[in-house]
């Protein structure tokens, strides 16, 4: 059994009324295993949790202890698929007191704001710092931009020879710009493997180099990912969280809901809400279908847009998503005068109090017309995180097949790429 279980109590179904949508996923999800639907030359990401290169990965360790080793700063460069992975897990793992000697770890060439570029230089200040700059096609031009400047400020500081010591190069395995840098100035070179897209690639070099950086165990978040692929590929229906997550999706976009608001609980699985909202996005948002991805971090949000959720526009479901257990707690000590009212909770864990709020939340909104789905994971660890990973990767997948949108490609991306290189008038364009 995995480790992530779903709760229906708020939902207005649960997994019998999901049943009508068995034979829709289970088609689907034969799709992803034999290669079968639309897009299949990009499934290789399906079994990476058992098949991926260990030689590819014992690099990548040598690569970041490398850079523990000599650098306080650490810039990971690239947009979409190519960092937000990346960043779900730097953020997610990276409670107090868990993790020692890692670098700081900035985020560069996800926009083409010059302001955070001039953020993050001022930021690493005169520390040594080291960069990945990751873009399986080597042209995309946030992390291209970003590139530049990054490597010009290295070569400054560390020469020409010294700056290609401290880049590493995430990419295509034979074409691209990046590539042929790489090759002509030596600089380390990973692969993003030919048969997984950027938005499924978290699991390969794109997202393990950086969160090995990090300090994490990359080898527990690949022992997550496979105990739920074990579960995803052979679970029946009936104790399949990915298909039945992919089933509520379909149920509510049969009871007309247009929105998914997807809600955290905590600040730091922020990032991995980024992560899940172009994982959905990019992938369902096609031939005018799909639900708009929507991300909030409950009880924050509660006092901005809880008011519309609770009691706007009825066209909304939630996918809460939050911790068994907490990795930190925290008590309140009883105060002799108790001014603030507070007694009742001392002694309590905290934890047990946002716990409460999960409840609390789901059943309001229940209650106001907007359902919700409850997921839950026993505590944040990198191995609860590789489940995290796969199973909304393989109920994405599913739940796309059902809808008939191919998973894994992008052309409105792609238009507005090559919309700006029109209007920047650049060669060819
Ligand atoms: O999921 C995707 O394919 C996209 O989000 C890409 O990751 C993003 O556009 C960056 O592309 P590249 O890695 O080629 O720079």
């Amino acid at each position: 059994m995995p480790d992530i279980s779903i709760e229906y109590k708020y939902s207005g179904t649960d997994v019998s009324g999901l049943h009508k949508w068995k034979d829709a996923a289970d088609e689907a999800r034969k799709k992803l295993i034999h290669k079968t639907g639309e897009g299949s030359e990009y499934l290789g990401w399906v079994d990476i949790p058992v098949d991926y290169d260990r030689d590819e990965f014992d690099r990548i360790k040598k690569a970041a202890k490398k850079i523990r080793e000599e650098s306080d700063a650490f810039v990971l460069i690239g947009v979409g698929g190519s960092y937000l992975g990346a960043r779900a897990a730097v953020e997610f793992l990276a409670f107090p007191g868990r993790i020692k000697d890692a670098p700081d770890i900035y985020f560069a060439g996800n926009a083409l704001s010059t302001d955070s570029i001039a953020r993050t230089l001022q930021a690493i200040g005169d520390r040594d710092f080291s960069v990945n700059v990751v873009s399986k096609s080597g042209t995309t031009m946030e992390p291209a931009i970003a590139f530049r400047i990054f490597k010009a400020e290295l070569e400054k500081r560390y020469g020409k020879e010294g700056a290609a010591d401290r880049i590493y190069v995430t990419t295509d395995a034979k074409k691209g710009a990046l590539k042929t840098m790489a090759v002509e100035n030596g600089y380390e070179a990973f692969t993003v493997p030919d048969n997984i897209g950027g938005r499924y690639s978290v699991l390969s070099s794109v997202g393990m180099l950086p969160i090995a950086v990090s300090g994490a165990d990359i080898d527990a978040i690949m022992e997550g990912a496979e105990r739920m692929r074990q579960v995803c590929v052979e679970n029946p229906f009936e104790t399949n969280p990915a298909l039945q997550y992919a089933a509520f999706r379909h149920e509510m976009m049969e009871e007309k809901k247009q929105v998914e608001v997807f809600c955290i609980y905590n600040s730091s699985v922020g990032s991995f809400s980024g992560w899940w909202r172009q994982l959905y996005g990019e992938s369902e948002g096609k031939g005018g279908k799909g639900l708009f991805p929507a991300c909030v971090t409950y009880s924050t949000d509660l006092h901005s847009i809880g008011q519309f959720i609770q009691d706007g526009k009825r066209n909304m479901f939630e996918t809460m998503l939050y911790a068994e257990n907490s990795n930190i707690e925290m008590h309140l000590e009883v105060d002799e005068k108790d001014l603030d009212g507070l007694n009742y909770l001392a002694g309590r864990p905290l934890s047990q109090v946002n716990r409460i709020a999960v409840k609390g939340t789901a059943q309001a909104h229940a209650d106001g017309g907007t359902p919700n789905i409850l997921i839950s994971y026993p505590k944040k660890s990198e191995h609860t995180l590789g489940q995290l990973f796969y199973f909304f990767e393989f109920s994405c997948g599913v739940s796309c097949y059902m809808l008939g949108v191919n998973p894994f490609d992008q052309p409105g991306v792609e238009f507005y790429k090559n919309n700006i290189f029109k209007l920047l008038e650049r060669p060819g364009y």
